[in-house]
């Protein structure tokens, strides 16, 4: 029956009381039964008793449209009850499937037997309740089975909750009952694109956001920052990011400069781009209550704040003393906040960073508003109690953020970095993994935690480049940056005490690692571009888990020192410990002189089978790194290779309208000779004429080649 409905019918809320497929024991307090309908392609929605129309959600792209009935054998559904006074839904958990996702979190990469908050929390250290809540909820799980089939479950609230993840997936949640998508596919990476289906994808970022970022609690003054900006150029370290903290801000006004220390910001960030570099500022949530400060001003003239339970202005204690917060929850709240950036970025700007936006409040008990402040809602949204939007506070604000900052430079892409969030926040932010410490654990936590976000939607990841707080050894700080440079988001950051985190604060030995291990980052551009694009296009994560190389293989399945960088190259930590690394073919590759010879540098293996392209080593992103382009070949048994190569302006919209290029290339051995050619092309950005390097990675060394783009051929020495 329910096949014959409209598609936007499960929208318009048309099911209830038709017969629908339920395996769910009916708990004795629902009126109705679950409403069961197949959403997408392997994608199914489950709405619990009393419930008849997906309610608006701002995890999900769109309202979820039906397009017919679950079958009959479909495998996971869950259950809606009552428990404790809170809403619960139970997922019974496949024989020997392993768990993933379930967003930022601490612990091992397999979630199996995990527990967690959902409730973003400014977790210095990650001390607070053992690291079991951060920053960012997604309310979301990732199971793989042991055949290599995997499904998702995606619990769509933004209440307070709390995630199990034992033999049962038990999700607890302070609001009511709420819809309850499974995706069910062939492989977690199929899975994960019905996740961007649903959720959407990163945008693709400017190229200069992938390069390698410096940031410190705080550069200041503006001479300073560009003493920094200087000292890489010198020591000829590739960068290309400079970011401004806090300081830089007249007594922590936000969307104010102070006079004294950053008096002519724009002359600043014009200095920065003659060196090449980009800069990113800081903007928090908080908004200092000073009468005559126009931002205070101009929200209070719109009455865009939060309000408590008496419906007053809610206070709060952030940096600059007493604040109000905006309620992100509002239309008008988030035109008014957009706004703001307009003369912002007329400073030249590149990017700007949303920190504190759990939100952070210093003077209470819980570091965050009371679960009873007003939400007032508008458009699409209800008003609600804090304890409903408490979660997503982040990602409104950073979508007013967004919208700000592309109504200010319409033909630029925007660069947000926030550090709260919620699932689905991917489509507006990228993120970092908040503060952490300069300690080994931290370390090798950063490397779960960073491909769970991927397992979770958010592919721009990483973690503060050894670490924010406490002191770095040398043999710390040089460790995290050789594998730091392969993180999606690679940024080195610290507080303001009681040292220097620089690639030259430790002594010339780590300054040459982290040299090299830069120089490999900026070698593999091309390459981290097309994942990236990839990425926005389809909702695969940039860092991938080892036993994406083969979802079947039991061995790699709690793999989390190594990890992959698409498909095709394995990155494993000089500190892995008997790392699990996949069967076949994988070629281990030098990309940089020196790198083989410095143990601190991650191994690198190229898949047999595949091709990767790679620039030459260049300082910063704005540099033509295609002078030549260079093919990594690494054959597989038979002899043959593929790989892609995307490019474009590397900023503005003119992909969108097809000023790209993705090129396919392939190699194939035929006798002594291997072949290199150009099997397709995609996109009418205009094909360049340049110099082509092909490196073909045998057992026996690199044999290289020169030759046109798309034509070279090796010869290979008769023992082969
Ligand atoms: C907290 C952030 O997590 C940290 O990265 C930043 O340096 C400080 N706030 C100061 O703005």
């Amino acid at each position: 029956m329910s096949r014959l409905l409209p598609k936007t019918a499960f929208a318009l809320g048309l099911f209830a009381g038709a017969t629908l497929a339920t395996t769910a024991p009916v708990p004795p307090a629902a009126t109705t039964q679950v409403t069961a309908e197949r959403i997408g392609d392997g994608i199914a929605a489950f709405l619990p008793p009393g419930v008849t129309a997906y309610p608006h959600s701002l995890a999900l792209l769109r309202t979820p449209e039906a397009e017919g009935a679950v079958p009959a054998d479909w495998p996971i559904r869950p259950r809606f009850d009552r428990h404790d006074g809170k809403t619960r839904v139970t997922v019974t958990v496949p024989q020997g499937a392993d768990l993933y996702g379930t967003g930022e979190v601490t612990g091992p990469l397999r979630r199996n037997g995990e527990s967690i908050t959902l409730w973003n929390t400014d977790n210095f250290e990650y001390a607070k309740d053992d690291g079991k809540r951060l920053y960012q909820s997604h309310p979301w799980v990732l199971g793989v089975r042991p055949d290599g089939s995997a499904f998702g479950v995606l619990f769509d609230s933004t209440w307070r909750a709390t995630l199990a993840t034992g033999s049962d997936i038990v999700f607890e949640s302070s609001g009511p009952a709420m819809p309850v998508i499974v995706i069910d596919r062939a492989s977690p990476q199929a899975v994960l694109k019905g996740l961007a289906e649903l959720t959407g994808t990163m945008p693709l970022p400017p190229r200069w956001a992938l390069g390698y970022q410096q940031s410190r609690w705080s550069y200041t003054p503006d001479t300073r920052v560009l003493q920094i900006a200087d000292e890489f150029r010198k020591r000829r370290i590739p960068a290309d990011v400079i970011w401004m903290d806090i300081d830089y801000m007249d007594g922590f006004r936000v969307f104010s400069f102070d006079p004294k220390t950053f008096p002519d910001p724009k002359r600043l960030n014009r200095e920065l781009h003659a060196r090449g570099f980009h800069s990113v500022w800081m903007i928090d949530p908080g908004v200092k209550i000073d009468p005559g400060y126009k931002v205070y001003d101009s929200g209070t003239a719109q009455d865009v704040w939060v309000k408590d339970a008496q419906d007053h202005d809610y206070r709060g204690t952030v940096w600059p003393g007493a604040v109000v917060f905006p309620d992100f929850t509002r239309p008008q709240t988030q035109q008014w906040w957009s706004d703001l950036y307009m003369d912002f970025m007329a400073q030249g700007a590149d990017g700007v960073w949303n920190d504190m936006n759990e939100p952070s409040v210093f003077n209470v008990d819980g570091q965050t508003m009371p679960d009873d402040n007003r939400h007032r809602g508008g458009g699409e949204l209800v008003p609600g109690p804090h304890l409903e939007y408490h979660n997503v506070y982040g990602m409104l604000m950073v979508h007013a953020t967004r919208e700000g900052i592309q109504a200010a430079n319409p033909d630029k892409r925007p660069f947000v970095l926030t550090r709260s969030n919620f699932l689905g926040g991917q489509r507006y932010a990228a993120t970092w993994t908040g503060d952490n410490a300069s300690t080994w654990d931290d370390l090798k936590l950063s490397i779960p935690m960073s491909i769970n976000l991927g397992l979770s939607g958010q592919p721009f990841s990483g973690p503060d480049i050894g670490g924010f707080s406490g002191v770095a050894t040398p043999g710390l700080w040089a460790n995290w940056i050789a594998v730091g440079a392969f993180y999606p988001f690679s940024r080195g950051h610290t507080i303001k005490a009681p040292q220097q985190k620089e690639p030259w604060a430790f002594g010339p030995a780590v300054e040459q690692t982290a040299r090299i291990a830069i120089e490999r980052r900026y070698r593999l551009l091309p390459y981290l571009y097309t994942l990236f694009r990839q990425s926005s296009v389809h909702g695969v994560p940039v860092m991938r888990p080892v036993f994406f190389a083969d979802p079947r293989d039991p061995q790699l399945r709690a793999e989390q020192q190594a990890f992959l960088l698409g498909d095709d190259l394995l990155v494993v930590p000089a500190f892995a410990q008997h790392p699990a690394l996949p069967q076949g073919i994988w070629r281990t590759v030098s990309l940089v002189d020196g790198d083989r010879a410095d143990p601190l540098q991650a191994t690198l293996k190229v898949r047999g089978g595949a091709i990767v392209p790679l620039g030459r080593i260049v300082q910063d992103s704005n540099e033509n790194s295609f002078q030549p382009l260079t093919l990594l070949v690494s054959l597989d048994a038979r002899g043959q290779a593929q790989g892609t190569l995307y490019e474009d302006a590397g900023d503005g919209y003119g992909y969108r309208h097809g000023e790209y290029r993705l090129t396919s290339y392939r190699a194939e051995r035929q006798g002594d000779t291997v072949k290199v050619s150009i099997a397709g092309r995609e996109g009418r950005w205009p094909a360049a004429a340049r110099p082509l390097v092909v490196q073909l990675i045998t057992d026996a060394g690199v044999i290289a080649a020169r030759g046109k783009d798309g034509k070279v051929t090796l010869q290979l020495p008769r023992a082969h």
